[in-house]
């Protein structure tokens, strides 16, 4: 296992097999009541230079439910936010904690953490990935379908930072994945290339009724991710067809089921019906977000 975790390809095949395994077993086991201990005594730290409910919660209770402890440190209160290098930071909090997550507006800012670190750093979300997520959405898709191996999957809407992490999880998935984004919105182009160097199925059009015929899973997220705020009203305006709606719905495979990493924005990127209706799994990949990182933590900061 690498020492960090800040794309989804920092993981084998292998290795997210027995992400997965493991997570499932932990998921058994908190329905049973059936506890364990086996992070006692670490800590982790958890950055946030954006908001989270879900990112929060779920690594916070799951550290908790494992016997360690996390604490949540606002960037906007430590001294990164005046100034203090990363590297410092980063040399500073190894001495303290067992393993550090991080939420922020960019890319490299996890990356440098991790290059001073001396403990395992954990994307929590960053303008290019998303890794976290996508161990709940495999997890979720695995439950419901018992695979994923040339499962058809649609991306409807932004080519944003989950979007890359479900392209990249292609490679270890096997999952064929159509991707539909306005034009200029499309996924990170050299993360496209690289998923299919490695054997990844991807293909990106334009109309979302391309993406979603036959589909078996369809996937969304906010057309406005953290970051996007000033292009508001031009974002409502181009992706104004990319409403994942009964009508687009009827389109995929009859069983098909739709997942959303949340928050949702109903009437945006997915409609009322859609969120609450019978096909919508978004539940369970919110719930699977504290297992399947669960099991990531005994994985990392584990003996
Ligand atoms: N899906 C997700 O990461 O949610 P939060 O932004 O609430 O953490
Ligand atoms: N793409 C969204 C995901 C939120 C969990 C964002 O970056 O805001």
């Amino acid at each position: 296992m690498k020492k960090d975790f800040l794309s989804i390809l920092d993981i084998s095949k292998e290795q997210l097999v027995q992400i997965l395994k493991e997570a499932k077993q932990l998921k058994t086991d908190k329905k049973k009541g059936k506890v364990n201990d086996i992070l006692r005594g670490k800590n982790l730290a958890m950055i946030f230079e954006k908001s989270s409910t879900r990112t929060h919660i779920s690594f916070e209770v799951g550290m908790n439910e494992l016997g360690g402890h996390a604490l949540f440190l606002n960037a906007r209160d430590m001294q990164i936010w005046r100034g203090e290098e990363i590297r410092d930071t980063a040399r500073a909090a190894s001495r303290y904690v067992s393993g550090l997550m991080i939420r922020a507006y960019k890319h490299s800012t996890i990356e440098e953490f991790a290059r001073h670190a001396t403990i395992p750093v954990i994307n929590g979300l960053s303008d290019l990935e998303h890794p976290c997520q996508l161990l709940a959405d495999i997890m979720t898709i695995q439950e419901h379908f018992g695979s994923t191996r040339d499962l058809k999957v649609a991306w409807v809407g932004d080519g944003n930072n989950v979007c890359n992490s479900l392209i990249l999880s292609t490679v270890l998935t096997g999952m064929e994945v159509t991707v539909s984004t306005p034009k200029g919105y499309e996924p990170a182009s050299d993360i496209v290339k690289k998923a299919k160097t490695m054997g990844g199925k991807i293909t990106l059009v334009r109309k979302p009724e391309r993406a979603v015929k036959d589909a078996e899973v369809i996937i969304t997220d906010t057309w406005i991710s953290m970051g996007d705020d000033d292009e508001r009203e031009e974002r409502l305006r181009v992706f104004a067809r990319y409403t994942i709606d009964a009508a687009l719905l009827k389109l995929a495979s009859p069983d098909a089921r739709v997942l959303h990493c949340l928050p949702a924005h109903r009437g945006q990127e997915i409609a009322d019906e859609v969120m609450e209706g019978g096909q919508s799994l978004v539940w369970d990949e919110a719930e699977n977000r504290l297992h399947a990182q669960k099991a990531l933590l005994i994985r990392l900061l584990g003996k």
